[in-house]
């Protein structure tokens, strides 16, 4: 029905139209919301556009669509596309930190919110998930996926696609994805964004295109081209990413966009002269939808006549675009998107409920030295921070029509919850940042940081009398938000320099400090984590962030989150990941010629896997069911976990595997999978675990994904560094 339907609107249409439908255009927002730039709203009448981003409201969308429906010969409506990444007015945590919670139906229920939402808003298309594998913390962009790990990274993708898409991509209240960035974005040189990225096919096919394949294969609807290069060619005129991999090996059949004027770019990158040749480039590489660039708009037509694009081309790409249209049923009714009474699903208390839930399971405690934590709600308690009272940073990065100002800070958050049975003393203490160079950068691109009336000193002297007055002092320092997301790569990823002063100077107090972090990547904290006693990181939370907060320090929620991605202890580790691979000289504290630094040790401060409870948790000894696995059989195990401390509290147990000796070098473990259970104080469950013959494969030397036998380790465990161990051999 669908190709009956396209093949006989695109006999219709004329060669103009074919080329408006590729064309996808920005609204222009302001602070108060979209507002209509005229030479796009002529351009939508003359039929030279195909879709829209950054406009939504039922209002405005429904103005755009009018025009496209009622003003074009052919009456063709538009895509509505918008950077919904956690949230689109109830804001959740940003994405690395829904990922701690390890807990894909809660992040399937967060992006089906957003959905919900965003719909009821006018938009129909997402640009997420942000699936990009990262080990590299500099990158302010790791804050938008799921962290270091292929096969975490694969199950957060399926669960975004899950609840963006649901079961009917037609219904009013889902919206198409979109799989970004195709590929390998997370791994630009130097951490530096936008950058360029070389790796080996097989680093490619082991570690960063799964979380892409899981996306697809959850039926995602649309894929973005990346910025970057993939083995020395533009993704986005990369035909064997985009054809042979994309569309062949992969089987999609969906809609292939650019990122924001990704087409011109390839001019920098240097693989073209001018915009006709790296159009002809993107279109022939099989990318549908021209995204800011106004490329094919403007150049597809001549190059037809010239012979350097076929018809073929340009029809094969309209077509991905209008089945896209047609499968979110614009068809049927153009106006699906466009809710009468948006009011009553945005930000109801449902939703809002469930942000403060999803915020709470994402926080990873770090340190709790004397079980600092949980406060009690009495005597007097000192909030000093920049980000104590600070709403506009929490909602994070790339929350785009999040309203800040409904967000909760943690100083209300915390005022809340002790019910008047505390007293609670505020200090600011410190500005965020001080260092005018980076504050001026940070507030040309919107970032609107404040520099206190009071010196620096003035700041901290407040501070430390404020913390003087206290019982216990909880400190809220960490990143602006303009300080992680897109194009905010950072050299030294410590705390700033005057919030390292204020801390140590509270801390030279000798009043117990818990430190309440809100940042969108690890940050380097090895005098942190060395001389204070709790260390909560919080990311940046959400629109209910400091309600949550208010939850986790007050024992209301015991802390369940894990890291996704490695705490280095310096920058000069960078990248450290748990999955490395063992090298020819493992490090040997003995021996000078292994691999290792002089000056810092190998691992991680904070490893992959890891965050604590206030309980306590203890793991017996792995039972296998066999330790000689035929090819082809599953391997069943078990673990029993208890909990041995004084809370009740949901451990997550992880499961790795090595594989000893194999054709190829293999990493020195990986995760495989992992469960979640929740313990009351004392008791005690047997978890199982089952690993298919699917879980034993590997790329082998001929890069074909096969088993060989042989002998393999399992660990399992709180976090990838404290494991319990066992052996088993797999045999022909
Ligand atoms: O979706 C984003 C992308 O992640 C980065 N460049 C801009 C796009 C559209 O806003």
């Amino acid at each position: 029905q669908m190709a009956f339907f396209i093949d006989s609107l695109m006999s219709r249409m004329t060669l103009d139209e074919k080329i408006g439908q590729l064309n996808l255009l920005t609204s222009d927002m302001d602070v108060t919301g979209p507002s209509m730039r005229k030479n796009y709203a002529e351009d939508i009448r003359k039929g030279r556009v195909g879709a829209i981003f950054n406009a939504y409201t039922p209002e405005y969308v429904k103005q755009l669509q009018d025009m496209a429906v009622k003003q074009t010969r052919l009456h063709i409506p538009l895509l509505f596309g918008y950077d919904v990444i956690h949230g689109h007015k109830t804001i959740f945590p940003v994405p690395l930190g829904m990922a701690a919670s390890w807990d894909t139906a809660a992040v399937e229920k967060a992006a089906r919110i957003a959905a919900e939402e965003a719909s009821a808003d006018g938009i129909n298309w997402v640009y997420s998930p942000m699936v990009d594998i990262a080990r590299d913390p500099r990158w302010g962009r790791v804050m938008e996926g799921a962290g270091e790990d292929p096969r975490l990274g694969s199950l957060m993708a399926r669960a975004y696609v899950k609840g963006y898409q649901g079961n009917d991509l037609s219904a009013s209240h889902t919206v198409l994805a979109c799989v970004k960035h195709f590929a390998l974005y997370g791994a630009a040189e130097g951490g530096r964004d936008y950058n360029t990225v070389d790796m080996s096919r097989r680093r490619m096919f082991e570690t960063y295109l799964p979380p892409y394949k899981a996306a697809l294969d959850a039926g995602a609807g649309s894929v973005m081209t990346s910025f970057n290069e993939v083995n020395g060619i533009p993704a986005t005129g990369n035909r064997w990413l985009l054809k042979d991999l994309l569309r062949r090996q992969w089987g999609f059949s969906g809609l292939v966009v650019t990122d924001y004027t990704a087409i011109p770019e390839m001019i920098s990158h240097g693989v073209g002269r001018n915009t006709s040749e790296v159009g002809t480039q993107a279109l022939q590489a099989g990318v549908d939808m021209d995204m800011q660039g106004e490329v094919y708009v403007t150049q597809l037509k001549s190059l037809l006549q010239e012979g350097k694009i076929s018809r073929q081309d340009i029809d094969t790409a309209v077509r991905h675009v209008l089945e896209a249209k047609y499968r979110l049923g614009l068809f049927s009714d153009p106006y699906r998107y466009v809710h009468e009474n948006p009011d009553k699903v945005i930000m109801s208390p449902d939703k809002l409920a469930f942000a403060r839930e999803m915020a709470r399971k994402s926080m990873v405690l770090l340190k709790n030295a004397g079980q600092l934590l949980p406060l009690k709600k009495s005597g007097s308690i000192a909030l000093i921070g920049p980000l104590a009272d600070d709403r506009r940073d929490l909602i994070g990065a790339w929350s785009a029509a999040g309203d800040w100002h409904r967000a909760v800070s943690l100083l209300s958050g915390v005022k809340a919850a002790v019910e008047g049975r505390a007293k609670v003393y505020y200090a600011k203490g410190a500005n965020l940042v001080d260092d005018t160079a980076l504050l001026r950068k940070l507030n040309a691109a919107g970032a609107d940081i404040t520099v206190d009336a009071k010196s620096p000193e003035q700041l901290i002297r407040e501070a430390v009398a404020t913390a003087e007055r206290a019982d216990v002092v909880v400190m809220a320092l960490g990143e602006s938000a303009a300080m992680t997301g897109e194009a905010a790569s950072r050299s030294d990823i410590g705390l700033t320099p005057n919030q390292q002063e204020l801390l140590s100077a509270v801390y030279a107090t000798g009043k117990p400090v818990v430190l309440v972090l809100m940042n969108g990547r690890p940050l380097t904290l090895p005098w942190e984590d060395a001389h204070i006693p709790a260390i909560l990181e919080s990311w940046f939370g959400g629109t209910e962030a400091g309600a949550a907060i208010a939850d986790v320090l007050f024992g209301a929620y015991n802390p369940s989150g894990k890291l996704t991605i490695s705490f280095p202890v310096s920058v000069g580790q960078i990248p450290v990941y748990y999955s490395h691979k063992s090298t020819g000289r493992p490090a040997d504290p003995g021996n000078k010629y292994t691999s290792k630094y002089l000056d810092i040790p190998n691992e991680p401060l904070y490893p992959f896997g890891y965050g604590l409870s206030y309980t306590h948790f203890s793991y017996g000894d792995i039972v296998l069911s066999t330790r000689k696995l035929r090819r082809g059989e599953i391997l069943r195990m078990a673990v029993t976990v208890t909990n041995d401390g004084h809370y009740d509290g949901t451990e997550t147990a992880q499961l790795y595997l090595r594989d000893r000796v194999a054709s190829v070098t293999r990493p020195v473990k990986e995760l495989k999978d992992y469960r979640q259970v929740f313990l009351k104080q004392g008791e005690s469950k047997r978890l199982t675990f089952t690993l298919t013959p699917e879980d034993l494969k590997f790329y082998n030397r001929d890069m074909q994904w096969v088993t060989e036998p042989g002998d393999f380790e399992i660990f399992i465990g709180g976090n990838s560094r404290d494991l319990q161990r066992a052996a088993f051999t797999l045999t022909e």
